[in-house]
């Protein structure tokens, strides 16, 4: 079974203001309800987890009857962890307790604030997890990438056309995810805060699913401007 598993545990302290960045309204809608739409759209995603912190799981479950109203027996709502990848390890114990955990559940991860997702990227990540056994979503670096390991000066220079900038979906084994992250220890948990990179270095195979420039992150104020008429062209579309 593939599950779709939206992260909106953060907070959104980059953003600021009153409430976390994914709850912000464009044209009378938040981030949050465009970005689950997109994955509402995949009938593969048999069930769709969502997960928030723990004060607006109320909040979400009545925006989500309010705008996707026939999606109640598709959309979970639960509460997110203290991390990144401790809310995606909750959305997979919400999968065991649901007794569909075995080798061939698959999830497809994806920020709440990149509202731009498209359904081929979806697809083709449900594809290549299913073959790979995971998968992340990047688009080639443009500005070249300058490593400075003390911060101060630069250490090197990768070859920019070996180099991509990571976005989501990042899709799993959700059982090959959970035993790898459980076999970590705290501090590698501390490390690895990219569930990609979790794969990575433990030498395991993720393919790349090619992203778009489109696909971007809601992070700071300047984000939400340039999204907020992206936004508005795709409603006039
Ligand atoms: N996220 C999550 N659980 C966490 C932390 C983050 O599900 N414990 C989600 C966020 O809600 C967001 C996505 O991961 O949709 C990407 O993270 P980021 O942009 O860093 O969001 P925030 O953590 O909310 O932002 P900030 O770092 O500015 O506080």
């Amino acid at each position: 079974m593939v599950y779709g598993v939206i992260l909106a545990g953060g907070i959104g302290s980059r953003m600021g203001g009153d409430k976390p960045k994914q709850y912000l309204t464009v044209k009378g809608k938040p981030i949050i309800i465009y970005t689950i739409e997109k994955f509402f759209a995949v009938p593969e995603l048999k069930k769709i987890i969502v997960l928030c912190p723990r004060q607006w799981v109320e909040h979400t479950k009545n925006l989500i009857e309010k705008h996707i109203a026939p999606a109640k027996e598709r959309i979970a709502v639960i509460e997110g962890g203290e991390t990144r990848n401790e809310t995606i390890m909750n959305a997979i114990d919400f999968i065991e307790k649901e007794g569909n955990l075995n080798d061939d559940t698959i999830i497809v991860t994806h920020d709440s604030v990149r509202p731009f997702v498209t359904n081929r990227i979806i697809e083709e990540n449900i594809q290549f997890a299913k073959e790979y056994g995971a998968c992340d979503t990047v688009v080639p670096a443009t500005d070249t990438i300058v490593e400075a390991q003390d911060n101060k000066v630069i250490s090197a220079i990768p070859d920019r056309s070996k180099m991509y900038q990571g976005q989501t979906p990042q899709s799993f084994n959700a059982l090959k995810l959970k035993n790898i992250y459980n076999a970590l220890t705290d501090e590698e948990k501390d490390i690895l805060t990219d569930a990609a990179k979790i794969f990575v270095m433990k030498g395991e195979k993720v393919a790349l699913v090619q992203g778009e420039t489109y696909n971007m992150k809601i992070t700071y104020p300047y984000d939400l401007r340039v999204a907020k008429s992206l936004l508005e062209d795709e409603e006039n579309d």
